[in-house]
């Protein structure tokens, strides 16, 4: 019997793509996914729990669900993803209708979990954290020009104000011959670029037997028939081995742009949130890579507001994002998280003070952005064509190798493919862009 599936998903780029992994893993059981709620069987929910603000939301969201479960008693919901791991039997105390509670390492059995809550009719969770290789798992992918693939799950740091290391369990990475074939496939299926996923992507290999670095893995995906562009998110700075510079630098698939979160730029707060490196050292991973990958992009994320963080250190953070060169940047304000050490720290800071140190760094990053797009007017880049520009009807939105992006006028036809553009004008925050003969 055909049955229709919901997926909600919130949080990071490997939420999106283990929604795919559900998707796909349900495929053979008769689901296909909907995008209405109101006519699935079974709602999932792929939650995040980084932020409170991301938390608030599903719970909101989950009230809403319920609505539709008193309405409609034979629905099944689910909560998946970092918040169920959290939760975890809490979740289903508060709220008994819930059938399914699991974490991001249990997706492989989520069709066997499924069936046990409908053949028992009682609820079911599974969140605990096996260790050894990530699974590889079928995904419902929309066709399309660029496509996930999940390399590692999990993170071994241990940032003091991070709920990553308990909300996705320990790191574990995929076989590398199992994620080639997977690449292989999806260019195959006519996919030109993949972004290679997990939370300390540029660690993949750490925990494994197998010998194989991230470097080496690159340097195995690189030059597979079909495949233009090789992307990777997000790396840690600690992670950034000389062996890593060297693959990116000489390997064509992989593009000019690396988003490498340095946090803060005062060296007492990286301190306090155990990030393992000084701005110092940041500042030397970035020379390194500068010099080796000409053109290089860097975007980073940033927390404000930290414990104990002062104006003196803040001011630290303004100085090093104009320093560094950031063509991009995302700002966070500080936010308490449960099973974290920085709850212990003294020196919580008040909403107010966050807020205005969040608008004044908005406001470089918005200068930042700005001066990135009047330097590019007037260059000829090489840009992969995604789709129709969602902003300006008639235009194809791409890309270029730097990850900046571009609507440019020419045809639906050029979707999928590469072309030289030669940047044109900045409007309204946008860069526009013209095909060029070469
Ligand atoms: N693994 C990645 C980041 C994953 S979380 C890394 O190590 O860089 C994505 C971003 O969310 C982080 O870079 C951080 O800037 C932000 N973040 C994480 N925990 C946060 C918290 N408690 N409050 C505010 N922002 C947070
Ligand atoms: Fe969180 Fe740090 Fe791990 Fe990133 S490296 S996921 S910020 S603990
Ligand atoms: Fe959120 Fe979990 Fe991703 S907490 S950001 S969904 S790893």
């Amino acid at each position: 019997m055909r049955k229709k599936l919901y997926i909600q998903t919130y949080g990071c780029q490997m939420n999106e793509h283990d929604s795919e992994r559900m998707a796909g893993l349900l495929a053979p059981d008769g689901y296909t996914v909907t995008d209405r709620m109101d006519e699935a069987d079974l709602i999932l929910m792929n939650t995040c729990s980084i932020r409170d603000k991301a938390e608030q939301k599903a719970f909101s969201e989950l009230g809403r669900i319920r609505e539709l479960h008193r309405r409609r008693p034979e629905l099944i919901v689910g909560v998946a993803g970092c918040m169920a791991r959290q939760e975890g039997a809490a979740l289903l105390e508060r709220h008994p209708w819930i059938r399914l509670v699991f974490g991001s390492k249990q997706i492989d059995q989520l069709p066997s979990l499924l069936r046990e809550s409908t053949g028992s009719g009682r609820a079911v969770i599974a969140v605990d954290d096996p260790g050894g290789t990530a699974p590889s798992l079928p995904s419902h992918r929309k066709p399309g020009v660029r496509a996930w693939v999940s390399i590692m799950e999990g993170c071994e740091n241990r940032c003091s104000f991070c709920v990553v290391p308990h909300s996705r369990g320990r790191e574990r990475s995929r076989l590398s011959g199992e994620i080639v074939e997977e690449v292989r496939g999806l260019a195959r299926q006519g996919f030109r670029e993949v972004t290679l996923l997990g939370q300390n992507v540029n660690s993949y290999g750490r925990t494994s037997s197998e010998g194989v670095d991230f470097a080496e893995l690159l340097r195995r995906l690189d030059g597979i028939e079909g495949l233009d562009r090789v992307r990777f998110t997000t790396s840690h700075p600690s992670a950034v081995t000389d062996r890593m510079i060297r693959a990116m630098a000489e390997l064509p698939a992989v593009c000019e742009h690396l988003h490498l979160p340095l946090q803060s730029g005062s060296d007492r707060i990286l301190e306090r949130m155990n990030r393992e490196y000084t701005t110092e050292d940041y500042r030397r991973r970035i020379e390194a890579l500068r010099t080796a990958v000409p053109g290089l992009t860097l975007t980073t994320d940033i927390i404000v507001g930290f414990p104990g963080e002062t104006e003196e250190d803040f001011g630290l953070t303004l100085k090093a994002v104009a320093e560094f060169g950031f063509t991009g940047l995302f700002a966070f304000k500080y936010s308490k998280r449960p099973h974290t050490p920085a709850l212990a720290l003294d020196g919580h800071l008040d909403e107010a003070v966050k807020s205005a140190r969040l608008h004044r760094l908005l406001a470089l990053q918005q200068e930042l952005v700005a001066a990135r797009q009047r330097s590019l007017v007037g260059s000829n880049q090489e840009v992969l064509f995604e789709g129709a520009s969602q902003s300006y009807p008639g235009r194809l939105f791409g890309r270029t190798r730097a990850n900046d992006q571009l609507h440019v006028e020419a045809s639906l036809a050029m979707v999928g493919r590469l072309a030289h553009v030669i940047v044109t004008q900045r409007r309204a925050h946008r860069l526009e862009g013209a095909l060029s003969a070469v």
